[in-house]
């Protein structure tokens, strides 16, 4: 982990709103593995000094990229970045999803831009299995192609039906599970708290694994100021208060304790 001052080479918007920041980063782009993450200085983001946290979508040789979503003031800001600024990052921070754990018969589950470090991981591992990529809308649906030329099935949910399957992701997982034999899935999630809940408790409730990236609001992104601690239980049956930011993002879906 250090601070890149690595330089944008391209920003564009990929779908909705979601754009894709490629920068070169060699340092950290030779050092990242699937599920981490960088914390951003936003460029002309007056009066304030903390960073924005984005997982990892794309690393390879010197480049690296994310993919965001506008939702307030920082990535607001964010959609100002040019081709040949400077960005000011440190990374890659976090576990990073276990890459030996998968099993043969995996499922990555993606809600909104969650899809962006299980695009990273599907790339990453020699197994194919499904994806399941949730959104409100079919402008949250991103990432499909990445899958497809992958060889990973992907299936496709949203809320409003406006493609794919209408309904939530947990609701075509569910269904896909109860056509499973053999070899018990392994779950890989990226989204939304609600949706990474619901997935925890169905992989808990069958005696499944499920790997689950939490989505936590951060300050310091390195493990120094606590803003982004989860209730994590220990292999004694203790709790402890565990750093998302240093000690995740990723964690197996047994040992979080969620809040009421
Ligand atoms: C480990 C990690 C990886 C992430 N990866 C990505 C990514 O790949 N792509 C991406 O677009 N975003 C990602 N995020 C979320 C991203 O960091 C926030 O959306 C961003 O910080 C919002 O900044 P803002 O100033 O635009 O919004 P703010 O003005 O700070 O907030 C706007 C709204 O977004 C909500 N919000 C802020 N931070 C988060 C958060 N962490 N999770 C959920 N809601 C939040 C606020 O509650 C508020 O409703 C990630 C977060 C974490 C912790
Ligand atoms: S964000 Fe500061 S300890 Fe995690």
């Amino acid at each position: 982990m250090q601070i890149e001052k690595a330089t944008v080479k391209t920003h564009d918007l990929v779908g909705g709103d979601y754009r894709e920041l490629v920068l070169t980063a060699p340092v950290t782009a030779k050092a990242a593995v699937p599920g981490q993450f960088v914390h951003l200085r936003v460029p002309r983001l007056d009066g304030s000094v903390l960073r924005r946290p984005f997982s990892i979508y794309r690393a390879r040789d010197d480049r690296l990229s994310i993919l965001y979503k506008t939702v307030g003031r920082g990535t607001r800001a964010m959609e100002t970045i040019a081709v040949g600024d400077t960005v000011d990052m440190i990374g890659p921070l976090g576990n990073g999803f276990p890459l030996d754990a998968m099993g043969e018969n995996p499922a990555l589950v993606a809600g909104g831009y969650g899809v962006a470090p299980l695009s990273f991981l599907a790339g990453e591992v020699d197994v194919r299995g499904t994806v399941f990529i949730g959104g409100a809308t079919a402008r949250d649906i991103l990432c499909v192609g990445d899958f497809e030329s992958l060889g990973w099935t992907v299936r496709i949910t949203t809320e409003d039906g406006s493609l794919g399957e209408k309904g939530l992701v947990t609701a075509a997982l569910d269904a896909w599970v109860a056509t499973q034999q053999g070899t018990p899935p392994v779950y890989y999630a990226c989204g939304p708290d609600g949706m990474l809940r619901a997935v925890g408790q169905r992989a808990v409730a069958a005696g499944h694994t499920a790997w689950l990236s939490l989505d936590k609001h951060m300050g310091c992104g390195v493990g120094a100021c606590l803003a982004c601690v989860q209730k994590i239980r220990g292999a004694d049956g203790s709790v402890a208060w565990k750093r998302v930011c240093k000690d995740g993002p990723i964690f197996e879906a047994s040992v979080i304790e969620w809040d009421a």
